[in-house]
C-alpha cells in the first residue's frame, strides 16, 4: 500500500478539504433547506438571452470563442470589467485590468505574487474562507482584527499594525462582508487608508457584493479613497450574472499587475473566452444594471422575510444578529453556548443546515457560538421554514 502521506508537500500537509463543502456532501438529501451556502438566485439567470449569445458567437467567430486567447483577457471583457469598477470610482489614471476566472483567482494569484512564507496579512477575523484558505497555502501567517456591527475594529487594526511586524497586505471585504453581512461606513474607510499608507502596507479591496445593495446609501470604495495606489481592487460577475461562468478581475498599478499576470500564465493561460465573449455580449446586447436591480429587489425581499421569521421563531433573547443593506449573508451569535457543533447537528436531523462560525475564523479549531446564514438562494417559502426549523432547534439547545 503507498504512503500517499510523506509524497505531500509540507505545506498542503496540514489542510482540510472545507467543512462547508463537507457538509454539502451531507446536503445531497434533496429534503434539506440549505441556509449555508453562498450561492446567488438562480430564479433570474438570463439562461435563454445567453443560450441565444453563446449560439451566436460559435456560429459567426468559432475561431476567436474557441483559440486560444490573450492572458490579460478579451479587449471587450476587459473593458465590461472597467465599466463596472469605474461606477465605483475604482479605476485610477494608468491602472491596468486582468480578466480572472473568479475573483477567487485574482485573490491567490495576488497573493502568491506578494507573499513569502511568514508574512504577515491582516484580515477580518470573520472572513471569507476561501481566501483564508488561498492565504494559508502561502505560508502566510494570518493576523485577525474583529469586527464591530460596521466592519472590522479600526483601533484593533491599528494595534495590529503596530505590533505586528512583516505585515505585508491587509485583505477586506467592506462591503456586506462575507460572512457577518456588514459594511464599513466612510468614517472607518478613510482611517483604514490613513493606517495603510502609515504602515506602508498593501491592500487587497473585495467587492463581489458592492452592487446588491439593498438598502442605505452606497459607501466609496476603499480603492476610490487611495491617492497611493496600493489598493489592489478584486471584483466579480459571480453575483451579478453567474458564478459558473468564473469571471472576475483585478485592478490595480500595473506594478503590481505586470507580476500577476505571468503568474497567470503559468496557472491557466487564460479565463476560457467563450464565457468573457457571452459576457461582452450580454452587457452590450441587455442592460445589466436593470437585471441586477431585479436581483437586488429579490434579495431585499428574502432578506425581510428571513429576518421576520428570525423574529418569530428564534428563542427570545438568546440569538443576537446583524442586519445587512445588501449581500447574501447575515451573521448571528448565540449567548449561553460556547460552541455551535450541537445546534448545526440538530439542524441537520431537521433538515436544514447552517455553516458554524468556526469555518471562518482565522484559528479554526477554538469552538465557535456563531454562525452564517444565506437568504439568496432558497425560495421565500424554504426560506420561512428552514428558520422555523433552525428556531426549533436552537429553542431545544439553548
Ligand atoms: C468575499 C468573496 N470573495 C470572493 C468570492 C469568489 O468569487 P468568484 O466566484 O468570483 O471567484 C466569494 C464567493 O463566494 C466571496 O464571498
Amino acid at each position: 500500500m503507498m504512503n500517499y502521506e510523506k509524497f505531500y508537500a509540507d505545506r498542503v500537509k496540514p489542510m482540510k478539504g472545507s467543512a462547508i463543502r463537507e457538509m454539502f456532501k451531507r446536503m445531497a438529501d434533496p429534503a434539506i433547506i440549505s441556509l449555508a451556502g453562498g450561492n446567488p438566485a438562480s430564479e433570474l439567470f438570463p439562461g435563454e438571452e445567453l443560450s441565444k449569445i453563446a449560439g451566436k458567437i460559435l456560429m459567426t467567430n468559432p475561431v476567436g470563442a474557441l483559440q486560444y486567447g490573450t492572458t490579460d483577457g478579451v479587449p471587450a471583457m476587459k473593458e465590461c470589467a472597467l465599466s463596472r469598477a469605474r461606477k465605483v470610482n475604482a479605476v485610477k489614471d494608468g491602472d491596468q485590468v486582468l480578466i480572472m476566472t473568479g475573483a477567487n483567482q485574482g485573490i491567490d494569484l495576488t497573493t502568491k505574487s506578494l507573499i513569502n512564507k511568514g508574512d504577515k496579512i491582516i484580515v477580518e477575523n470573520p472572513s471569507f474562507i476561501g481566501s483564508l484558505n488561498a492565504f494559508r497555502t502561502y505560508e502566510a501567517e494570518l493576523v485577525g482584527v474583529d469586527m464591530d456591527d460596521d466592519g472590522m475594529n479600526m483601533d484593533a487594526l491599528e494595534d495590529a499594525l503596530k505590533n505586528n511586524t512583516g505585515v505585508k497586505m491587509i485583505y477586506t471585504i467592506p462591503t456586506f462582508q462575507n460572512p457577518t453581512g456588514t459594511t464599513m461606513p466612510l468614517e472607518k474607510r478613510k482611517r483604514f487608508i490613513e493606517l495603510a499608507n502609515k504602515y506602508d502596507v498593501v491592500i487587497l479591496e473585495d467587492n463581489p457584493y458592492g452592487d446588491l445593495r439593498f438598502r442605505g446609501e452606497e459607501v466609496p470604495t476603499l480603492k476610490s479613497l487611495d491617492t497611493e495606489g496600493r489598493v489592489i481592487y478584486a471584483g466579480s460577475f459571480s453575483k451579478i450574472l453567474s458564478p459558473g461562468m468564473r469571471l472576475g478581475y483585478i485592478i490595480g498599478a500595473p506594478e503590481f499587475l505586470e507580476k500577476i499576470e505571468i503568474l497567470k500564465q503559468v496557472n491557466d493561460v487564460h479565463t476560457p473566452v467563450l464565457t468573457q465573449l457571452m459576457c461582452a455580449e450580454f452587457m452590450k446586447k441587455y442592460d445589466i444594471d436593470k437585471y441586477i436591480e431585479k436581483n437586488r429587489e429579490l434579495y431585499g425581499k428574502k432578506c425581510a422575510v428571513m429576518l421576520e421569521a428570525m423574529e418569530k421563531y428564534f428563542p427570545a433573547g438568546k440569538v443576537k444578529w446583524t442586519v445587512p443593506d445588501g449581500g447574501i449573508f447575515l451573521w448571528c451569535e448565540c449567548s449561553g453556548i460556547e460552541d455551535i457543533t450541537p445546534v448545526m447537528d440538530k439542524a441537520l436531523e431537521k433538515k436544514v443546515a447552517i455553516v458554524p462560525g468556526s469555518n471562518f475564523a482565522v484559528d479554526m479549531s477554538a469552538p465557535s457560538n456563531k454562525f452564517r446564514l444565506n437568504y439568496s438562494s432558497a425560495t421565500p417559502e424554504k426560506l420561512e421554514e428552514g428558520i422555523k426549523r433552525l428556531g426549533e432547534a436552537l429553542n431545544e439547545v439553548l
